[in-house]
């Protein structure tokens, strides 16, 4: 790996989360399509997964399709649903190799069927693997799973009492995932665009003004490095 950041190695982040945004106006600036950022940021999510797992990161969210992203042309959302179903039918092998474990986060009920069959097929074929897990959001908004979280909760309790923290918690689509420690969003934009809202509220954001197809497995060190920097008091006030 190309850097000559040294990261302690006892103090990684467990969990990161990525906002992979720019891949349009990476296409753009190159006069391509925006389909084309989009198959290049694709080989980017494989460069960064390779070295998350290499580095020994535990857990990586990555944000794939927002339930906003709907608003897109239907050329886009389907190039970009091709996109994934073909990632997830032919690259089995590398996540076997590397052990790695997939999961999914959002609303499966709103994906087209073969997606959702995909993706619940590559999650049954990697359970047992034990390295970095990936979490794709994909139909995912942080308010959606709020949502839905309540949705299953209220179904299941009748006393107001029961509806805590842990009980919202409890009924997320991972609840066994720990929250993020990093979260890292590409492309020059400062805003959360619906990612993570339960999770990461005690997250440390990084932002990055390159184009997700730009991004290297330095960068995803620098991050980190940056990360390893900060001082996390979650409301405990100064040490
Ligand atoms: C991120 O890149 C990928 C998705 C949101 C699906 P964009 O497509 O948002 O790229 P920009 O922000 O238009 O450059
Ligand atoms: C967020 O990026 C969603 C993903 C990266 C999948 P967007 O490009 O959709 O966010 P906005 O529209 O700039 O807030
Ligand atoms: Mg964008």
């Amino acid at each position: 790996m190309a850097s000559s950041v040294v990261l302690a190695r006892s103090r990684l982040p467990h969990h990161i989360g990525i906002i992979m945004d720019g891949n349009g106006r990476w296409a753009q600036r190159k006069n391509q399509l925006r389909t084309q950022g989009h198959l290049e940021g694709l080989k980017t999510a494989k460069r960064i997964v390779k070295a998350a797992s290499d580095l020994g990161i535990r857990y990586l969210t990555l944000y794939v399709f927002s339930t906003e992203n709907w608003k897109r042309t239907a050329e886009e959302v389907g190039f970009i649903m091709g996109l994934v179903k073909q990632h997830l039918k032919g690259e089995l092998d590398f996540y076997r190799e590397n052990r790695i474990r997939i999961r999914h986060t959002g609303d499966p009920k709103g994906l087209p069927p073969d997606i959702a069959r995909e993706l619940a097929e590559a999650a049954e074929d990697t359970r047992s693997f034990e390295g970095l897990q990936v979490i794709l959001a994909l139909n995912y908004g942080g308010r959606d799973a709020i949502v839905r979280a309540a949705q299953r909760l209220f179904a299941s309790v009748e006393q107001q009492e029961k509806i805590t923290e842990e009980g919202i918690r409890h009924y997320l689509d991972n609840p066994d995932i720990p929250d993020p420690d990093l979260i890292i969003r590409t492309a020059g934009e400062h805003r959360t665009s619906n990612f993570l809202l339960w999770e990461g509220a005690y997250a440390e954001y990084y932002f990055s003004d390159i184009l997700w197809p730009d991004w290297t497995e330095a960068d995803l060190v620098s991050a980190i490095a940056a990360y390893q920097q900060r001082e996390r008091r979650f409301g405990g006030g100064k040490p």
